[in-house]
């Protein structure tokens, strides 16, 4: 079996068993990164370009890592040193860099639409990175891969997300992705961080964190986008901290063998406890290690591997 697209641009356009495939996949991959020489010669020769218009620490340096272990050459787009600052546009930047024959491009943007945009205008494959508020899947199948390598499945999981679903990228990926695999998956935080609508994407929706968390198997926390704080999405961060905030008498509610995970960047004391962030339920950091062998497979796939030669 392959991928049918050539691009990545959402977990809304794949079936369950292209998800499967590339969780299958990775697993394949997940050893290459604890080899003493970390790198196979599966992509060698092929080009890969970074094409970052927002920040990212863990996107970014992973996708970078994933190219490098598998032999492709890669290289960093930077808009703020390039002629973006001199008003070029994303089609002209786009079209610029294709001029050089990449065979990927890894996209973050703050428009949503934007990685499907250039689809339509390149003929790289084309793998979003985050594209605004609408979708980041390759975020959504490290979170899989992670619940799988701790649940052992997706299905039949009771899944609570906590936090800003109005402005998450993850939360839309996420909802996809579980509600494919046959999660049970609440969505929970306060009224004015809730998109209308939420429902539609297979979620329940409470804005009791207390009752949404009662017997979880997994709690997802999502970041407070402290940079919109300002339009007054709540009163303070104190008070949303001890309405929404995760604490440890609150992880207590939850099933004995919870997983508590975080697509980062956390803000301690924010949405989510220091004691609980570093404590024995936390997957955080082995999000961020599974992130590696996601993305190796999903350039792997693109690129037209087959899953039995993976990592060979
Ligand atoms: N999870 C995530 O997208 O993190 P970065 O913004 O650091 O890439």
């Amino acid at each position: 079996m392959q991928l049918k697209s050539r691009h990545l641009l959402g977990i809304e356009e794949l079936a369950p068993e292209e998800i499967t495939l590339i969780l299958d996949t990775a697993e394949s991959f997940a050893e290459i990164s604890q080899r003493e020489i970390k790198k196979v010669p599966t992509l060698r020769g092929q080009t890969v370009i970074n094409l970052f218009f927002e920040p990212s620490t863990r996107t970014r340096t992973s996708f970078e890592l994933a190219e490098k272990r598998l032999s492709a050459d890669s290289l960093n787009f930077s808009p703020g040193t390039s002629s973006v600052v001199k008003g070029e546009t994303l089609l002209d930047t786009a079209r610029n860099l294709e001029a050089m024959n990449p065979d990927f491009i890894v996209m973050r943007h703050a428009m949503p639409g934007a990685a499907h945009f250039l689809s339509r205008a390149c003929k790289s494959s084309i793998i979003n990175a985050g594209d605004g508020s609408h979708e980041h899947p390759t975020q959504a199948l490290l979170d899989a891969y992670t619940i799988r390598q701790k649940k052992g499945r997706i299905g039949g999981l009771k899944i609570a997300i906590v936090g800003d679903i109005l402005h998450s990228r993850v939360v839309r990926s996420n909802l996809f992705l579980w509600q494919r695999m046959g999660a049970d998956v609440t969505v929970v935080g306060p009224s004015t961080l809730m998109p209308l609508g939420i429902e539609r994407l297979g979620a329940k929706v409470s804005h009791r964190m207390d009752e949404a968390v009662e017997g979880a198997d997994v709690i997802m926390m999502l970041r407070i986008q402290m940079e919109r704080q300002g339009r007054g999405y709540f009163p303070s961060v104190r008070e949303y901290f001890s309405l929404f905030g995760l604490t440890e008498q609150r992880v207590r509610r939850a099933q004995p063998d919870v997983i508590i995970m975080h697509p980062g960047p956390i803000n301690r004391g924010v949405e989510i406890s220091s004691r609980v962030a570093d404590g024995p339920y936390s997957v955080i950091l082995d999000q961020v290690t599974n992130g590696i062998a996601v993305r190796m497979a999903v350039l792997y796939l693109l690129a037209g591997g087959s899953p039995r030669e993976a990592a060979a």
